[in-house]
This record gives C-alpha cells, structure tokens and sequence, in this order.
C-alpha cells in the first residue's frame, strides 16, 4: 500500500471512530455506532498490516489468528454481568502493550536521533511507559475488585497521599535522570525503577478506592488507557494511534466527569486515587436495624393493579437474574390496564454505564417510558407502587442520611418516598459497596426474597 493510501484509509478510520462515538451516545444509534466502529477498526487493521513497516506478513497473521481467536471465544462466552470485568482486563493490555513497545523503542529507537528530536522521543516513551504501566495494574485490580476476588474494600495506608506524592516526585527526579543518560544502559535503570513505581503507584491507587466509586475509576482506567494507546502512536510515528488514543482518552475523561457529578465526587480527587473516603469511617447502619416485613407474589400483584403510578428500579440484581423480559411481561400487562409505569435508572446501577438501559433495550422496553433518575426523582412521593428489582446501593437512604456511610453524598433514587416499595432480592446481603441498607426496615417496604427472574414471573401469573 502506498504513503498515501494508507494516509487516505487512517482518515476515513479516524471519521469512522467519531461517528462511533457520536452514535453511542443516543440509545436509538447505538447500533449504528457500534457498525462505525468495527469498520473503522478493520480499515486501521488493514492498512496497518499492509503499511511499510510490517515486513514478516506470516508472523503479523499467525500473531492476529491466535489473539483473535482467544478474544473471539472470551467475548462469546462472556456474560453481560462479566462485561465490565472483561473491559477491565482489555484495559490492562493497552497498558501492557505501552509498556512493552516503549521498552522495544528505546532498545532499538529505528532511526538515530539527536538533540530536541531524541529529548522529544525519550520523553514519549517515558511518559508511554508511566501511563501504561499504571494502567495496566489498575486495570489488573480493577478486574478483580469486579470480579470479587478482591475485596471492594478501600485499602486504606497511613500517609498514603504523602506516599503517592513521594513516588511522583522519585517518577520525575528518574524521568530527567532518564533524558540525561548518554547511552541505553544509562538510561535503562531509571526507566525500570520507574516502570516499578508505576506498577505499584496502579495497585495502590485502584485498591484505595472503596466498592461504591468504582464506576469512576473503571471509566477513569478507559481514559488512561486511551492516552498510553495515544503514547504509543507517537513513539511509533503513528497518526491513527495517535487520534483513536486521543479519542479514547478524551471521552473516557469526559465519561468520568459525568460519573463523578453522577456520584458527587470531586474529579481532581479522583485523578489523585484513593478520593471520597478520606476521614470518613467505614461505619454505616450496621447491626439491628429492626425488623423487614415480607410480601407474597400474589400480594405484589394485587397493590400493582391497585396502583396508578409504579416506578420499577432495576440494578444489578436483575442483571444477574435476567429478569427484564419477565419485567416487561408485567409492564405491558399493567400498562394495558391503564397504569402508568415507568423505568427509572441511576447513572451507576449495575456494573457499568448504560448497563440498565442495554438490559432494558434487549427486553424491548420503550425508551419513552425509560426515565434518568434526575428526571424521576421529586415524583416519587405521587408514586402508589416501587419494585425495586435486584438493586441495592443505588437506593439506599444512607447516602441521604448517614454522613459516615461509605456512599455518603451520593445521589440515590428516593423509593422509600412513594407509598410501597418493594424490594426483590434473594436475601438481605449487602449491595456492590458492602454497606447495610436502611430502606428494607422502613414501615413502607415489603421485601420479595427470590430470585429476580422466578419473582417477577409468579407476579406475571398473579396479574
Ligand atoms: P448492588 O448494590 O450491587 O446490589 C445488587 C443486589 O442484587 C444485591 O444486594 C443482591 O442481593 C441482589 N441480587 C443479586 N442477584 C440477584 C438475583 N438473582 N435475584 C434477585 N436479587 C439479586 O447493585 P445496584 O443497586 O445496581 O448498585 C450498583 C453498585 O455497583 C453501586 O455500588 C455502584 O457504585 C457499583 N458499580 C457500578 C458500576 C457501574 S459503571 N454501573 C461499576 C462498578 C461498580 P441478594 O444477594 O440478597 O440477592
């Protein structure tokens, strides 16, 4: 492929991938989206692969056909609940792959540079490095803080600010040693101590960060990932790695802003690590909170016909149960019958953005009757009927009310403000954030206790 073809087909996969993203941010042209997205990523592939640079076509197919095929199987396999987990873990190779080709670059630099033009590469594969390697272990315990194999618990060291500062401060002092070194040994050991502080800087700065804030910091992990893919494209002289990086690392920015306002955190906090727990204890409403009072399917069914307006809030439960096909089953029965129902969701129910909406999507639920929680939330004290459908965190009136709870200050949905709530879960263990949940003992709740899935189709029968 000529300079120029392969110049041609990184525009069209660059308009391709804005396309992309213009189209994920409506439901209706998310479809769509994801379509510009995939031919954009085969054009790149291709005219990567057929560029100047690849000399050995059999290693480059043999390297595609086995990592394709194990991405193929895993994403096959995977379970919409192990998304987010899977989008963790994707994350970490970006990381990885930085960390890796900056190491190749600055052993065999392809062209020999001298001056500004050596200080400016060195500088790249530095900051390549830096930001892929932290990228790559927060992603590592991201993944299994999702997973649960590791506790959603902060990790919280004495000092650790005061510790995150010293390792910038040793990252910059190694950084200028790095640039200054005469030869590519000199100038191996600081970049290896740096790639360790790194390592570790990524460890601590995910495991500080407690259960419920972790939307951000997955979203914040997708940013970074971005600007090492971005690293990258320049220390490969690459123009389209350079753009989708910049794409990635600017909307997965863009996306963590809106988490935070979502969650009522401060961005800058976040990007330090470890934000929104410092000082507050981990103490919540633990311990006797008083006595739930159960409900029946059949008892549900009867205050649902009774009701002029239902809300049902779904969350991460209702993920697990695959209970939206059921949910929507009631919908219509109870909408035929003239009641009014409407979906409300919380920017962070589930296990990662949009989760709720594409559930609801796949159950074919009109989007007119799918409410943002901002646009639902004062009508809550006119609402006869709440079905609060596997969700836990996102209701919880601690955040309200508890300024020591772990969630405290972020926005929930306020079920317990409608006449009934009822809540459908299978026991009473805690939510995502590990925290006790107020709501289950108020006077109006009635717990469900079941599976999502058999509960909502024995309150389809009864109806
Ligand atoms: P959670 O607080 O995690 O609560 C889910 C509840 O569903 C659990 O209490 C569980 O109780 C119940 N459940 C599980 N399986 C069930 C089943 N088969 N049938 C019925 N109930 C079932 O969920 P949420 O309210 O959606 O809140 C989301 C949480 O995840 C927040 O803390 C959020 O910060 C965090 N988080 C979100 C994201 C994004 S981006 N959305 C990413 C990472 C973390 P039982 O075990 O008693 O059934």
């Amino acid at each position: 492929m000529t300079e120029g073809m392969i110049t041609i087909a990184y525009i069209a996969a660059s308009v391709l991938f804005i396309l992309a993203l213009g189209g994920l941010s409506n439901q209706e042209t998310a479809r769509r989206g994801n379509v510009y997205g995939m031919v954009g990523m085969l054009i790149a592939v291709v005219a990567t692969v057929l560029g100047a640079q690849v000399t050995s076509y059999g290693t480059v197919l043999v390297c595609m056909g086995i990592g394709g095929a194990i991405g193929f199987y895993l994403a096959k396999r995977v379970e919409m609940t192990q998304m987010p987990e899977l989008v963790a873990i994707l994350h970490s190779f970006v990381g990885m792959a930085a960390v890796l080709v900056g190491f190749a670059n600055y052993l065999d630099p392809g062209a020999h540079l001298e001056g500004a033009e050596r200080v400016i590469h060195e500088v790249e594969i530095y900051l390549g490095v830096l930001i892929g390697a932290v990228t790559f272990t927060g992603s590592v315990v991201a993944f299994g803080k999702l997973r649960g194999v590791i506790t959603s618990k902060p990790l919280l060291l004495p000092g650790r600010h005061g510790l995150n500062l010293a390792l910038l401060l040793v990252s910059i002092w190694l950084g200028a040693t790095f640039v200054g070194a005469h030869s590519v040994a000199d100038g191996m050991m600081p970049l290896v101590i740096m790639t360790l502080i790194a390592f570790l800087f990524g460890v601590h700065m995910v495991m500080a960060i407690g259960g419920a804030d972790m939307p951000v910091v997955v979203s914040m992990l997708n940013s970074y990932s971005g600007w090492a893919a971005a690293a990258t494209g320049f220390m490969l002289s690459n123009d389209l790695l350079i753009v989708t990086g910049a794409l990635v690392g600017s909307s997965g920015a863009i996306l963590s802003y809106i988490m935070c306002r979502a969650m009522n955190r401060n961005f800058l906090a976040v990007i330090a690590g470890g934000f929104g727990t410092s000082g507050g204890t981990m103490a919540s409403s633990e311990g006797e909170q008083g006595e739930v009072v159960p409900i029946s399917a059949e008892e549900t069914a009867e205050l649902l016909k009774n009701a002029n307006e239902v809300v049902i809030v779904p969350g991460y439960g209702m993920a697990v149960a695959q209970a939206q096909y059921p949910i929507y089953e009631v919908t219509k029965k109870l909408r035929d019958k003239g009641i009014n129902v409407r979906f409300a969701i919380h920017p962070v129910a589930g296990r990662m953005p949009g989760h709720m909406n594409v559930l609801l999507a796949e159950a074919k639920v009109p989007y007119d009757i799918v409410m943002e929680m901002d646009e639902l939330n004062d009508d809550f004290p006119e609402v006869d009927v709440v079905l609060v459908i596997g969700a836990n965190d996102i209701v919880n009136p601690d955040a309200q009310d508890n300024p020591n709870s772990p969630i405290s200050g972020m926005p929930v949905l306020e079920v317990w403000k409608a006449h009934t709530a009822v809540v459908m879960k299978r026991s009473m263990a805690t939510g995502y954030a590990g925290v006790q949940n107020p709501l289950f003992f108020k006077e109006n709740s009635r717990m469900l206790f079941g599976d999502a899935k058999s509960s909502v189709e024995s309150i389809l029968t009864a109806i």
